[in-house]
């Protein structure tokens, strides 16, 4: 009763920032992304009924394996426990996973995660999930956009009840050659998680005017995806970030992710999109800069970025699968 899987993060080119419902995860807006084919997370569960208790080790950087506690492994248990429930049985797990990029820092290391761990629990048991239900109970986990991580290439998250608020692809990974160079410029663990972020989405007084925005953003990122019109999609998705940011901001209280140097990045980057280079700037719930760009941009940012300081690595993705089972286990 063993089985792996390997799930990609996401880039959020529509974000989903605050939820109808905490419990069912229901977001308030839909929300379109793209998977990162250099930002994934494999991990391999066990279920087996000589386990005492439920094992999760993560391998944080490249380091060793650690084990996790406190609210990240209540997560992982909680879903686990409904992997268990579709099986109805009570055998304890042990969990193993591994990112191949910086965890906890906006770069949605959860999403990977989760989407995962729930491919390979269902996997272990023995269940068979369609991809839409696969979707429904990945979104569960508590990491929503974890279910943008289940279906191929740019995936649209529709917002809905508990029924019908699932992932599906809108185009598979070989529409566009789109790239997401992430700019990593700090690694650590973000202070405020999505969790309590999204929670807070509703005091500010910019959120209403965002949620009326959204369903106007989606249809032009889905046209611009449909044409592969990256001036469309680009000023979109700009558009879109700032907005999510700006109520983050007006939060109350306030929540800024953004450090000196992500400011320094957006300003560096309009700059050189006026010398020529098209590429479009998204953020996430943390202070890393993904660049959004064609293929052929990738060489003229690299040299832009090398030049740039307090870059402490960057990261080139292509548009990538969804989650998928391995037959190489982690233990
Ligand atoms: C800002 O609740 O899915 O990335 O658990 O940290 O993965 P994590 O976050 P989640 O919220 C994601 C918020 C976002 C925007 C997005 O990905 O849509």
């Amino acid at each position: 009763m063993k089985a792996t899987a390997i799930a990609p993060a996401n880039i959020a080119f529509v974000k989903y920032w605050g939820r109808t419902d905490d419990t069912l995860v229901l977001p308030s807006n839909a929300s379109i992304s793209m998977n990162l084919s250099a930002c994934t997370t494999t991990t391999t569960v066990e279920f087996n009924e000589a386990f005492k208790e439920d094992e999760v080790f993560i391998n944080f950087d490249a380091q060793d394996f650690s084990r996790i506690q406190g609210i990240k492994m209540q997560k992982v248990v909680e879903q686990l426990d409904r992997i268990r429930a579709l099986k109805k049985v009570q055998i304890k797990a042990k969990v193993y996973s591994k990112n191949s990029f910086p965890a906890g820092n906006g770069m949605a290391s959860s999403a990977s995660g989760f989407a995962a761990l729930t491919l390979a629990g269902i996997s272990a048991l023995d269940i068979h999930l369609d991809e839409k239900d696969l979707s429904i109970l990945t979104r569960k986990s508590g990491s929503g956009s974890a279910c943008r991580s289940i279906p191929d290439g740019f995936v649209e998250w529709i917002d809905g009840d508990d029924a019908t608020s699932y992932a599906r692809s809108l185009y598979d990974h070989d529409w566009w050659d789109l790239m997401d160079i992430v700019v990593v410029f700090d690694s650590s663990t973000k202070q405020v998680s999505s969790i309590d972020g999204h929670k807070l989405a509703w005091s500010s007084p910019l959120y209403k005017a965002r949620l009326e925005q959204v369903p106007i953003t989606i249809h032009n990122v889905r046209d611009a995806l449909r044409t592969k019109d990256l001036t469309k999609l680009g000023k979109a998705i700009e558009a879109e970030a700032l907005s999510m940011h700006a109520v983050m901001m007006t939060s109350n209280p306030p929540l800024l992710y953004w450090s000196a140097k992500t400011i320094e990045c957006i300003k560096a980057l309009w700059q050189w999109r006026k010398e020529g280079i098209e590429a479009y700037v998204t953020i996430d719930a943390g202070s890393n800069v993904h660049i959004i760009c064609e293929e052929k941009e990738k060489d003229n940012l690299m040299d832009k970025l090398s030049r740039f300081s307090g870059v402490i690595k960057t990261i080139v993705n292509k548009p990538a699968i969804g989650a998928r089972v391995v037959e190489k286990h982690l233990f």
